[in-house]
């Protein structure tokens, strides 16, 4: 395993009096799909926050490949490839699902796809680029609904199209807070296949909270779990899991 992509390094977030994150160490690896259990407040969404640089922390730093990103600002992660997705999946439901995902390649090349001309006259191999937008849908389990218009899917068929806009986009690092939330149990499981095979098989480094655990235990490689803005284990699901600590911060919510 390599040394790792993104390193959090003794970070720490404070609100007033409050450790909302504190002392965290946290490393992403390529192909490595990790996963931030704890129970409520125990500052998943915040640790999120500050890898995506939604937040700064007030101690602690965070690298990318040895650089330090600390300070960088979101829109700098992301031209370092470091994407997050949000509760409601950013698509634009006017267009197919085939045309979302060639919009998100004009983050890649720096265009402003707001801006982007309705031919994208800046494509230099259109068709190179289109191969290359079916290879993902298939990744994402989409390739039967290329011609769909996007406002017209399900919330699991969306969260599944942002995943695979996230990949066009050149992500590297991708960072999920809930994405199964709100969906049922089946749906849930076949997004999480379609990220679990999407992290490995574009070496991508992933980081999703989730809740569900008795689901997401399935296909996390690695757990992180927090208490009361610490990390207190890491390891393999089944490990993380048959620790009494993490056990007890649970109780009180349901553990699956
Ligand atoms: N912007 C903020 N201002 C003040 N306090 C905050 C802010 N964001 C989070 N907190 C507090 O920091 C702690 C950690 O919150 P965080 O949202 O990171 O937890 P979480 O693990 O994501 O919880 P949940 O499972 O409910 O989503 C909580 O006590 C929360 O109330
Ligand atoms: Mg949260």
């Amino acid at each position: 395993m390599d040394d790792g992509l993104v390193k959090c390094l003794g970070v720490e977030k404070r609100f007033g009096g409050l450790r909302a994150v504190n002392s965290v160490d946290l490393t992403l690896h390529k192909g490595v799909f990790s996963l931030l259990i704890g129970p409520n407040g125990s500052g998943k969404s915040t640790l999120i926050n500050l890898i995506s640089g939604f937040y700064y922390p007030d101690s602690g730093k965070i690298t990318m490949n040895g650089v330090d990103i600390t300070y960088f600002k979101p829109h700098e992660r992301f031209k370092l490839g470091i994407f997050r997705t949000f509760q409601n999946a950013r698509v634009f439901p006017s267009l197919t699902v085939l045309e979302n995902l060639i919009m998100a390649a004009g983050s890649r090349r720096g265009e402003n796809v707001r801006f982007a001309p309705i031919r994208w006259n800046w494509i230099i191999d259109e068709k190179e680029l289109t191969m290359w937008a079916l290879r993902i849908l298939e990744l994402v389990g989409l390739d039967g609904l290329r011609d769909q218009q996007a406002g017209k899917l399900s919330g699991g068929q969306l969260k599944l199209l942002e995943l695979g806009r996230v990949i066009m986009s050149g992500a590297k690092v991708i960072l999920m807070d809930e994405p199964t939330a709100g969906l049922n149990p089946v749906i849930a499981e076949s997004v999480l296949t379609h990220i679990r095979n999407a992290v490995r098989e574009m070496s991508l480094a992933a980081l999703l909270v989730e809740h569900r655990l008795d689901i997401a235990m399935k296909y996390a490689d690695k757990v992180y779990a927090m208490f009361n803005g610490k990390v207190i284990a890491e390891g393999a699901p089944e490990e993380v899991l048959s620790i009494p600590d993490v056990v007890e911060s649970y109780l009180g919510e349901k553990l699956t």
